[in-house]
């Protein structure tokens, strides 16, 4: 079977930096939701680039559904941690923006899933601002809405919730697996939030500092079952797991994660 996304001997450097120096060898099972856990500077930004077409490996290369990379492509949306938006579109014309190449949709139910997004991430009030009216966190909520609303196979997404407050990020964890669940979504998240990382993941890959290499890689899967609610949150298991993961990242990511 051919892996969905797969990193095949991936080295990267800028100058005299490395980034990935050891090659670097992942594949990743289509529907996997997949989370790299690793300090901050490690190289997990680099590799996300990488992967969405942005940046191109030193040596190596990065395959999916085994055709290697070449540049950005509509099937991969992206979160970054910029929360790239528009400023000249409106919050709802920004989350319709990620829907200009689903020719598949019709005009209908575009507006159906722009309004559905735009209430999930809670900005229906404020559809017809520009996103220098708003604040930062939900700029990073508009980015979010267009990634979903556009419905690619591969989502990537790069600390999307960095800047939300509690209850909202525990409402878009639980959202996205479900979506990740029903629409058959194979996503690669970055965090250095361990429960964050645990919650979501159906696999958790743990960095260490740069030059980013594979410390652990964890099967949450097999320990936790597929379904996440808020629940299972508070259970036993999913504790345990959480110290676990939490252990091998000090022991193998240092304190800054
Ligand atoms: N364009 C670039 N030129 C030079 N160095 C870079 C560039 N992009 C990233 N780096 C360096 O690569 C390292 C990894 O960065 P990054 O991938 O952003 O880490 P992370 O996302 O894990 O915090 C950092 O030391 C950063 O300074
Ligand atoms: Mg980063």
């Amino acid at each position: 079977m051919v892996a969905h996304l797969e990193f095949v001997h991936v080295t990267k450097h800028f100058g005299a930096v490395d980034v990935v120096a050891t090659p670097f060898d992942l594949a990743i099972d289509d529907k996997q939701f997949v989370v790299f856990l690793g300090p901050s500077g490690c190289g997990k930004t680099t590799l996300m680039r990488m992967v969405g077409g942005l940046d191109t490996p030193s040596t190596g290369e990065i395959r999916l559904r085994g055709k290697a990379v070449g540049g950005p492509d509509r099937r991969r949306g992206m979160v970054f941690q910029s929360y790239s938006s528009f400023p000249w579109l409106t919050v709802e014309q920004n989350v319709s923006f990620g829907m200009r190449y689903r020719d598949d949709l019709s005009e209908e139910e575009k507006l159906a899933r722009r309004d559905h997004y735009l209430d999930l991430v809670g900005l229906q009030e404020f559809s017809n601002a520009y996103p220098n009216q708003v604040s930062g966190g939900m700029r990073q909520r508009i980015a979010i809405a267009r990634t979903l609303a556009c419905g690619s196979d591969v989502l990537l997404m790069d600390e999307p919730f960095g800047a939300l407050d509690a209850l909202r990020r525990e409402q878009l964890q639980t959202e996205l697996r479900r979506i990740q669940r029903r629409d058959a979504k194979t996503v690669v998240f970055v965090t250095h939030d361990v429960e964050e990382a645990v919650f979501l993941a159906d696999r958790v890959v743990v960095f260490s500092p740069r030059p980013a290499r594979i410390m652990a890689d964890i099967d949450v899967r097999a320990r936790l079952g597929e379904e996440r609610t808020l629940e299972m949150r508070d259970g036993a298991d999913f504790f345990a797991l959480r110290n676990e993961v939490l252990h091998l990242v000090r022991t193998y990511a240092g304190s800054a994660a």
